[in-house]
């Protein structure tokens, strides 16, 4: 795979105030190697900001130390201007910093309502866990008329629908998704795609990685593009979207099947119009 040319990367993204979520010179990985090399990038309050990168690039990785599983070994990572480095996963969760994970991740063996229920389990004021559960029901029919079934006797989508509903029982400031769109058949992901929306449209920002890029920078007010552990372009999800070169990279489908060469320009910032 070709690397975007050192034209196209421009200066770093001057640091806006009003970010909600703001990484900084991010270094991050397991064991020897570092996965991440320095990742800058915001999310503003009120978008859906949408990462889009091929396989390995590092987008899970970048969602598991800002939900403080995978503490960086350099940079800042900024919640509402305060540093989360540091923070445990269950501090990141109460500071209303909510992932739902790649894998389906509901107990198959409980209800559906257990499962949604369960979201509140940093949430000790039963009346508030009340209120919430009603809210969620009416958001999402599945809930309602399969609340009682097995989590695992339900499609993945619907699957799908029930992690975002148990994700809104601690009432994010940020939902962070990653692919929520993973395996799921075209008509399936519209309905998926279309609560994301609706999410959204209700006041959530919303931090999301999709291996659908060019769905989910459809999708999104504001895209990151992510290659080899480097931001390489930033600019609205139509921005990205229409850039030629990115199309060529992500977006015809052949650039996810090959390796990820290293990245020959090493700048992160705002992407060059042409
Ligand atoms: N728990 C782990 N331990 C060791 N290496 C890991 C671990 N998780 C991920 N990696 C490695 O980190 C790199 C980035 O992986 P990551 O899962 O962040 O990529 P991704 O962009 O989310 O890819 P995909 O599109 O396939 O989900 C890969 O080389 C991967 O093998
Ligand atoms: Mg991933």
């Amino acid at each position: 795979m070709t690397s975007l040319s050192a034209e196209q990367a421009t200066r770093p993204a001057p640091a806006g105030a009003e970010a909600l979520l703001r990484l900084s010179g991010v270094v991050a990985g397991y064991g020897g190697g570092d996965v991440l090399k320095g990742v800058d990038f915001e999310v503003p309050p009120g978008s859906i900001t949408c990462i889009v990168g091929p396989n390995g690039a590092g987008k899970s990785t970048l969602l598991a130390t800002v939900s403080g599983l995978l503490r960086p070994r350099q940079g800042r990572i900024e919640f509402r201007g305060r540093d989360l480095v540091g923070t445990s996963p269950k501090g990141i969760l109460e500071q209303g910093i909510v992932q739902v994970p790649q894998n389906h991740s509901l107990f198959r063996e409980m209800t559906v309502r257990e499962n949604v229920e369960m979201g509140a389990f940093l949430v000790r004021d039963r009346a508030v866990v009340r209120r919430r559960l009603d809210e969620i029901v009416e958001q999402f029919p599945v809930i309602a008329e399969r609340g009682k079934d097995k989590a695992g006797a339900l499609s993945g989508g619907q699957q799908r629908l029930v992690e975002f509903a148990r994700c809104l029982m601690l009432d994010p400031k940020i939902v962070v998704l990653d692919e929520p769109s993973m395996g799921l058949d075209p008509k399936t992901l519209r309905a998926v795609f279309a609560t994301v929306r609706l999410m959204h449209e209700q006041g959530r920002t919303i931090l999301l990685v999709e291996q659908n890029a060019r769905a989910g920078l459809k999708l999104a007010t504001h895209g990151v593009v992510l290659e080899n552990g480097r931001v390489r372009f930033t600019g609205t999800g139509q921005e990205v979207l229409r850039h030629p070169e990115i199309g060529a990279l992500f977006l015809g489908g052949a650039a996810r099947s090959e390796p990820a060469s290293p990245a020959r320009q090493e700048t992160t910032g705002e992407m060059n119009r042409d």
